[in-house]
């Protein structure tokens, strides 16, 4: 590739370094972009420098532009095609959120594989995923797209989803470099501001795992870091990524516009100084803006150490072009394939086992559920016969043919009314359950749809009260692309099966899910907070010097008007089993880190049901010369147990278990205590050494 670097022209060189929608190609499209972006000021000839093309309708377009380029493009070096398959290209699993409370990394993996065979039958090359930014506030709209709250089930799904789509061929871009999702009071785009020691320990573990999943590519956050946009961060993108990291081929784009937008962040003055300020920090690729091509090169001449960035930068656009196999197959993509995959029932199924597990069964008064066949139903609520289930960022996905849940539940009384005036009372008078199915739209979350209120709306309130006042058992199926405030309706409900957005198969997951066929096995991998103003709560928090006891003590940290505790807090969720936590149990209590010790637990499935079981292991680090959480998930393993049947369940402690990085961050384990917690189980064990001594 070098020797082709050298044959470039320097405007070829920058043309590689830019990426536009397929849209300005074509003059009717342009037209309806929004904003600054519609005038790219550059002429339609210049389209032919490009290096790669954000999103694309499917083989046949892709086809056609890279026809159109190649024939126009001097350079003749493919465009790469990138796009945004976040939870499946046409076939829709679960959304991430949804996905993290599966707790099955080897599912979610084979789910990203299955996504990866379709967006290459669909002619992407790249995709702008996983989404590793760790979350704590349910109000922004994006929590959707994430992992959660815990930084190692982020860097354990972020890891296994990597490695899932590189190992079918298709190229993983991380997003967002980085904490994007610490966005100020929940609002998209907003400021994040955090040390580098909450940085190093929590918010850059997803990041971490894709990259170690081998995601090749990362896409700068919109927002600063310590003040300075990410997308021109040269401590975030060199420092860390390359140099720290030693990902010293990773290629880096900006995230939408982000570029140009350090203008309106105050940090650059015009084009030339964000595209000056953005190669010499280490950005790649810009998107969907042109500066690198209208500016460097008359700033070249000024600062000898552009035209050497930009070299480097080019180097890493054709190394991955090449990895991607452009040079071969610049035309990859196939329509008869892709439907062939579609329709497979492998693919079905993927889908369909990953909306299973990822449903969290949230109550279950007086064992309702699993309900028994004979019983009359009424199906209602806006969710009854819709198919608008896959939920955001599904761009391929076709609600035309998902099922909605009325294709599978056999009802005595159906309606998709919203309201309690909608309905026949009359009718669901006689029936002996009511299935309600409500909650968010689609469209509530997602980018750009960061909300101040996240109480269930107040019409919804209003029909779960009148419906419950008719005595019948009230089974609530809810919908969303965030953890709800329920703390109004919880009461009011007998079950309650929270699903966010399960994808092409939810209904019948759903079906399934309520008849007992299969067991509920998801978990929350997000606190559900009694009320907005609790936000942010999770459960990995540090400790406080005055902790709430409830002895009276007004002096403590608390609300006056709240409790601290959540709804539901991180790792519940019921199943139709009942497992027992017997006896914890531990070889050594005292160990050095040679001789790591290993935790045993005995779980009983005391029940007539077979099920999964998430064995969470969490550990405390005593005291440590800076202050650490509560309680931190460690290992978890999902193990399947029969009716009755009693497992011994092994975790082998790791260094990476007790490490965190210190005020000076360096990553090390301090010796000392540490309490090791599974379910209501504790016990105590010792790291030996002197308590200042650090092991690296
Ligand atoms: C903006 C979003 O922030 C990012 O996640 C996405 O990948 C790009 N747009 C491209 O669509």
């Amino acid at each position: 590739m070098k020797e082709l670097l050298k044959k470039l022209t320097l405007k070829e060189k920058l043309g590689q370094l830019t990426q536009l929608a397929p849209h300005f190609f074509n003059e009717q499209l342009k037209a309806k972009l929004y904003g600054k972006i519609k005038d790219l000021e550059i002429n339609y000839e210049e389209l032919f420098y490009l290096g790669s093309i954000l999103g694309i309708g499917g083989p046949k377009e892709k086809k056609e532009l890279q026809d159109l380029y190649l024939k126009n493009s001097k350079s003749k070096i493919p465009l790469l095609f990138m796009g945004d398959v976040i939870h499946g290209c046409k076939t829709i699993y679960p959304v991430p959120l949804a996905q993290a409370c599966s707790f099955n990394v080897e599912l979610v993996k084979e789910n990203a594989k299955m996504a990866a065979r379709e967006a290459k039958a669909f002619g992407l090359d790249v995709t702008f995923s996983p989404m590793s930014d760790l979350v704590r506030d349910p109000r922004w709209g994006r929590v959707i797209e994430s992992y959660g709250e815990d930084p190692y089930l982020n860097y354990s799904f972020s890891k296994a989803t990597a490695k899932g789509y590189q190992e079918e061929g298709l190229i993983s871009c991380v997003k967002h470099f980085a904490a994007y999702g610490l966005s100020e009071a929940g609002r998209d785009y907003n400021t994040v501001d955090l040390s580098r020691v909450n940085l190093f320990n929590y918010y850059l573990s997803g990041y971490q795992g894709a990259l170690e999943g081998g995601s090749e590519m990362v896409m700068t956050a919109f927002n600063t870091f310590e003040y300075l946009p990410a997308t021109i961060n040269r401590y975030l993108l060199t420092n860390i990524i390359r140099e720290n990291w030693g990902y010293d081929e990773a290629v880096i784009i900006a995230d939408y516009d982000a570029l140009l937008q350090t203008k309106a962040h105050g940090v650059t003055k015009d084009d030339k100084d964000a595209a000056v300020k953005g190669i010499l920090a280490g950005l790649d690729i810009e998107m969907a803006s042109t500066a690198y091509l209208r500016t460097l090169e008359a700033a070249i001449k000024k600062d000898k150490r552009i035209i050497k960035a930009i070299d480097e930068a080019v180097l890493r656009v054709l190394k991955l072009k090449e990895k991607a196999n452009l040079f071969n197959n610049a035309f990859s993509g196939d329509d008869k394939l892709l439907a062939e995959l579609i329709n497979s029932k492998e693919h079905q199924n993927l889908s369909y086992q990953l909306a299973v597990e990822s449903v969290v069964l949230l109550k279950n008064e007086n064992n309702i559920l699993p309900l028994n066949k004979n019983i009359k139903v009424a199906l209602l609520g806006n969710y009854a016969t819709s198919n608008d289930l896959l939920g955001a960022w599904s761009w391929y996905g076709d609600t035309s043919q998902t099922k909605a849940l009325n294709d599978f539940f056999e009802v005595e009384y159906l309606s998709n009314g919203e309201d309690y005036q909608d309905y026949d009372l009359e009718k669901i008078k006689k029936i002996e359950a009511i299935i309600l199915t409500l909650g968010e739209e689609a469209k509530e979350s997602g980018e750009a749809r960061s909300k101040a209120n996240i109480n269930l709306k107040y019409s919804q309130v209003k029909l779960i009260k009148k419906l419950k006042k008719l005595g019948k058992p009230l089974i609530l199926i809810l919908f969303s692309g965030r953890p709800l405030i329920l703390t109004e309706i919880i009461k009011d409900v007998d079950a309650l099966f929270n699903v966010f957005f399960l994808g092409s198969n939810s209904s019948k997951a759903i079906y399934d899910l309520v008849y007992g066929s299969v067991n509920p096995s998801g978990k929350l991998a997000m606190t559900f907070p009694r009320s907005v103003g609790q936000i942010p709560l999770y459960y990995n928090h540090l400790r406080t010097g005055r902790p709430f006891l409830n002895d009276g003590n007004p002096y403590s940290s608390h609300y006056l008007d709240e409790k601290n505790e959540p709804l539901f807090p991180f790792g519940f969720g019921l199943s139709y089993s009942s497992f027992v936590y017997e006896d914890l149990k531990i070889d050594k209590s005292s160990f050095t880190l040679d001789e790591l010790p290993t935790i045993k637990i005995t779980i009983l499935n005391e029940s007539k049901f077979a099920g999964k079981e998430v064995v969470m292991l969490f550990i405390k680090d005593e005291i440590a010369s800076i202050s650490r959480p509560v309680k931190e998930l460690k290992q978890f393993k999902k193990v399947s147990f029969q009716a009755g049947e009693r497992k011994e369940i092994s975790f082998k402690l790791k260094y990476q278990d007790l490490a965190f990085y210190n005020q000076d961050l360096n990553y090390q384990v301090e010796a000392g205590d540490f309490l090791v917690m599974v379910a209501d189980k504790s016990l105590k064990i010792t790291l030996k050494g002197d308590e200042n001594e650090d092991f690296k």
